[in-house]
């Protein structure tokens, strides 16, 4: 997330600002502003759609034989269900390679429950994640908390179109860099001094 964040420096702007207003003066971010961080919660969803922790969810099996879009599957055939592809499909999504966090803003309806078939970041069925409420409580509260403290910025000589976004292919991808790409800086204590004044 930090990565699209630091590509797309209009978002990090947005966000960034919309954590810092919400947690205003207060010593530490606490978990009910999180709940009145709109935008923080739509760049979350985006990044799970473009960056799915588990591409291909859990295999499943078919107990029965069943004719689907033209063919005919057999009882008992192991099903890998492509999420990775099914969140960029253009059938569904405008500008699919796109990070556009506004896309979830215009269709807030649209969650990872399970009931949107075309967004799965967490699988569905009798499947799906256990642990969503946890993995996206806990994700909201980490990256809310490095925007609030911290500024971001790519190393020297380094360009945000220049990132790069390919993912190494294994059960749960991992960026294809292997040297670290970002740095930050602590918010100085005449910044923290400025906001609390
Ligand atoms: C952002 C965080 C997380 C993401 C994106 C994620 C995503 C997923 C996905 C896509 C699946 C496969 C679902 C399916 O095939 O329908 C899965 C399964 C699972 N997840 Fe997560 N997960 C996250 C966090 C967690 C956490 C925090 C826990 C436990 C504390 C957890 C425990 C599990 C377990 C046990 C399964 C296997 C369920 C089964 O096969 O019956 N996950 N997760």
């Amino acid at each position: 997330m930090m990565a699209e964040l630091l590509k797309h420096p209009n978002v990090m702007k947005r966000v960034q600002q919309e954590v810092r207003t919400v947690v205003g003066n207060k010593s530490k971010v606490v978990i009910e502003d999180i709940n009145k961080m709109d935008y923080l919660k739509c760049v979350v969803k985006e990044t799970l759609r473009l960056h799915p922790a588990a591409p291909l969810l859990a295999p499943r099996r078919t107990s029965a034989s069943v004719k689907l879009g033209g063919y005919d599957i057999p009882s008992d055939t192991t099903i890998i269900i492509n999420g990775w592809a099914i969140h960029r499909d253009p059938k569904w999504w405008e500008n699919p390679e796109g990070f556009i966090p506004e896309r979830f803003e215009d269709s807030s309806n649209i969650d990872f429950q399970g009931q949107d078939f075309h967004f799965i970041p967490f699988g569905f069925g009798r499947r799906a994640c256990p642990g969503m409420p946890f993995g996206v409580v806990t994700t909201e509260y980490v990256v809310a908390n490095l925007l609030y403290w911290f500024d971001w910025k790519l190393p020297a000589g380094e360009i945000p179109e220049h990132l790069d976004m390919t993912e190494l292919y294994c059960h749960v991808p991992q960026e294809n860099t292997s040297s670290c790409y970002t740095s930050f800086e602590k918010l100085s204590e005449i910044q923290k001094f400025q906001k609390q004044g």
